[in-house]
Parts: C-alpha cells; structure tokens; sequence
C-alpha cells in the first residue's frame, strides 16, 4: 500500500472533559470530534482561542488522554498505553513546537536540540552529529554554542524545530508557531516546515491564528463547538 494512503492519526468520537473548581467533571471541550491524518499530509487547525485546540494536540501527541473515544497513532491505541508507553510514544514518534518555545535557558542551542535524545537513549556521538546537521538545515549553523537568551524569537523558534525532530518523528505537531514572530521571520518558519513536510514526507499538523500559515498546509480544519469541520470533511 501507498504509505501515503495510510492514516497515522485517527481521532474516533473524541469527548475531552477538564475538571472543575471542585474537581468535578467540567464542560466538554472536545465533544465527539472525529479526525483522521494521512502519512505525509500537512493540516492546519484553526479556530478561536478556549475552543480546544492545544487540548486537541496533546491529544494527538499523548501528552494527555482523552475522557472518551479512541486516538490512534500510527497504529497505536493511546488510550490502552500505560504511562511508561505513552512517554516512549511521545519521545520516539512525536515532535513538538510549542507556542512559547520552552527551551532550557542555562542550556546551548546544541544542547537544547539533544534533550529528546536523553530519554530515548540515543548513541551521544550519532546523536550530536545528527543536531549538527539539523542545526544546519533550519539555518543555525553557527549558534550551536549560544545559550537561547542570546538569539533571536524567530532563531529560538528554529531551534525548537530542531529540538522537535531530533529522534525523527513522523509527526510534526505545532502549537502556534509562528505566534510570536514578525512577517519575515513566520514566512520563514512556514518555508521551513513546508520544505520539511514535502521533502522528508513528515506529518505536519499546526495549530494557527495565522491565515497566511493555515494557507500554505494541504488542509485546514475548523475547531468549533467541541468538533472540527473544514474543506475534506472532519473525518
Ligand atoms: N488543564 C486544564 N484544566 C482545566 N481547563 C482547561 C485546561 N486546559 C485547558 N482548559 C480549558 O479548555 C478550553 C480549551 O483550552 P485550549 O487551551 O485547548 O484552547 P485553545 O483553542 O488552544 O486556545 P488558544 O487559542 O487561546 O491557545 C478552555 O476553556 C480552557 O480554559
Ligand atoms: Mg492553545
């Protein structure tokens, strides 16, 4: 079969459920969202700020379990994982760009994109020559030695790109990456991720405020009411 046929996220009657003040059961967040992502696709989410999709992507990248419904990755139950699986998951088949980067300010640049491979127990030399390269690759060759203070918002965000792919995940998920950084530097970012997506066939799905960034991925879905709707269908 097409790898590219294949779905690596499936998102079945999703129901997503914070507790309240008091601890009990508060309103659904998600309320039965169903969402399906091939291999290799590139997807934006989009929709106004409280209605969930932060929720949704950790969802996705097993920071978090749902409080009903299935989420498949890449062939994967997430719900049946124990805790130790579900951080295996999350180290060796995911990557992350958060809104606000969350680099280690007391760590270099090179250092910051090693830290997924600590957990993951990666062979240290392949692992440095590996950041090198990708350091490279977003355009920050010479930084590797500086600490994340002393760059820029759009390196920083580079950085965190790096970071994210260094165990090579499948799947890119991206919260707002581009939030943060003035015209220049969110087109670059969107060059970036774009290139990725289409060179390396990484699963890319961003979450966004940004028309111009929701534009340039293959889909762009519509969070709202607890349920996605867009151009392809939800599912
Ligand atoms: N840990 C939590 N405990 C309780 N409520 C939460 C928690 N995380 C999120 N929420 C609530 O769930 C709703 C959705 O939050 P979420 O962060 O997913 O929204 P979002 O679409 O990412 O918003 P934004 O665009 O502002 O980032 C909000 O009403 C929020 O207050
Ligand atoms: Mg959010």
């Amino acid at each position: 079969m097409n790898p590219q046929d294949t779905s690596i996220l499936e998102m079945t009657d999703v129901v997503k459920r914070y507790p309240d003040a008091v601890g009990a059961e508060g309103p659904a967040v998600l309320d039965g969202l169903t969402l399906s992502v091939r291999a290799g696709e590139s997807l934006a989410i989009v929709g106004p700020s409280g209605s969930g999709k932060s929720t949704l992507l950790n969802l996705a990248g097993a920071l978090d379990r749902p409080t009903a419904g299935s989420v498949r990755l890449d062939g994967r139950e997430l719900g049946q994982l124990s805790g130790t699986a579900l951080a295996v998951v999350r180290s060796r088949h995911v990557g992350f760009i958060f809104q606000m980067h969350h680099l280690l300010p007391q760590c270099t640049v090179l250092e910051n994109v090693l830290i997924p491979t600590l957990a993951a127990g990666a062979d240290r030399s392949g692992a440095t020559r590996r950041a090198g390269d990708l350091l490279a690759r977003v355009g920050l060759a010479g930084l590797a030695h500086r600490l994340p203070g002393t760059l820029s918002g759009g390196e920083r965000q580079r950085v965190a790109v790096a970071r994210a792919l260094i165990n090579r995940p499948r799947v890119l998920l991206a919260d707002e990456p581009t939030g943060s950084l003035d015209r220049a530097s969110a087109d670059a970012l969107a060059d970036l991720l774009t290139d990725l997506n289409r060179a390396d066939a990484l699963t890319l799905i961003v979450v966004t405020h940004s028309e111009a960034l929701a534009r340039r991925m293959g889909r762009v879905l519509h969070l709202s009411a607890g349920r996605l709707d867009g151009k392809g269908g939800g599912a």
